[in-house]
């Protein structure tokens, strides 16, 4: 059906491992919009939550690009209603906008400069050293940006749930009980979790330092579905999740989980749902994007 339809299956690495089996890419933000914007697919069939898709759409609006399940939503673009941050916005002029991806189109329409967590710090040390800078939503990758260039930003009060759900304890009781392993972290943790991690960045950033670090154990402070790879990648090296508050399992990200392998099938077979977007509405939120991917490497 994929090559009937001339599809591409693009998936983040916090899909269920049978998505990302049979995926044509799997990859972080940045590296899935590229993708997006390049495919001369008919058809993008994007597994991974509603922002992602938007940006699909955006980037590439002549193709048409499905989501399995249209619930498949954010924390962090929820927690950045459209009103209030206009309104943030307007309360400091002379701060250029930088806006994180997992945002609504809204949002990024709003926005001079998107970012990932890939490429947030080299974004803003590209900007001149007095230019105000107001970034959102989400405080803990602005306070690890913030870290790593010396810069103050403004930050609105946004955050990831999931990332914010890992067990201070938990990860304490893992370092003992593996006290060679390296802690890595994506910045959308806590800062009092990052402070603890041997390594910090973005999920292709967390792969990709595990495959060249000489460690042969990690604990990973991130959204689980990311092991999947790892240990398929990597299978001479242990990977240990860190349990969430309380020994919930509330870091696994319910948005991300809402699409399965038969909701993916469905959406092949039916051509829907389908992400569309208003013409105007778009063409303001790809401004930003594409100023993104001029600025990163
Ligand atoms: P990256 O894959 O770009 O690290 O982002 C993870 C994320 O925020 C998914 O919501």
């Amino acid at each position: 059906m994929r090559q009937e339809r001339n599809a591409v299956i693009l998936a983040h690495y916090y899909q269920e491992p049978e998505i990302q089996d049979i995926a044509d890419m799997i990859g972080d933000s940045l590296q899935l919009s590229r993708r997006a914007a390049e495919t001369d697919a008919d058809v993008i069939v994007f597994c991974g939550v509603h922002f992602m898709a938007e940006t699909a759409k955006i980037l590439n609006p002549s193709r048409t690009v499905l989501l399995p399940d249209l619930e498949a939503g954010c924390s962090l673009a929820d927690s950045c209603p459209t009103d209030a941050f206009a309104a943030f916005r307007r309360r400091h002029p002379d701060h250029i906008v930088i806006s994180y991806i997992n945002t609504t189109a809204a949002i990024k329409a709003q926005s001079d400069l998107i970012c990932t967590s890939s490429n947030a710090v080299e974004l803003v040390r590209q900007l001149p050293a007095d230019q105000p800078i107001l970034f959102a939503p989400d405080k803990n990758l602005g306070r690890w940006v913030e870290r790593n260039t010396g810069r103050r930003l403004l930050l609105w009060d946004g955050a990831c749930h999931i990332h914010e759900a890992f067990s201070e304890s938990g990860l304490l009781a893992l370092k003992a009980e593996h006290p060679a392993a390296e802690v890595i972290a994506h910045p959308e943790c806590q800062e009092s979790l990052l402070d603890l991690a041997d390594f910090i960045g973005s999920t292709s950033k967390l792969l990709a330092y595990a495959r060249a670090s000489d460690s042969d154990a990690f604990i990973v402070v991130t959204e689980p579905g990311i092991l999947h790879q790892m240990r398929q990648l990597l299978p001479g090296k242990t990977f240990f999740a860190v349990p969430g508050v309380d020994g919930c399992s509330c870091n696994a990200c319910p948005y991300m989980r809402l699409n399965s392998l038969e909701k993916l099938w469905r959406c092949l077979a039916s051509n829907s749902p389908r992400i569309e977007i208003e013409e105007s509405l778009r063409k303001r939120a790809l401004k930003p994007i594409e100023r993104m991917l001029a600025m990163s490497r």
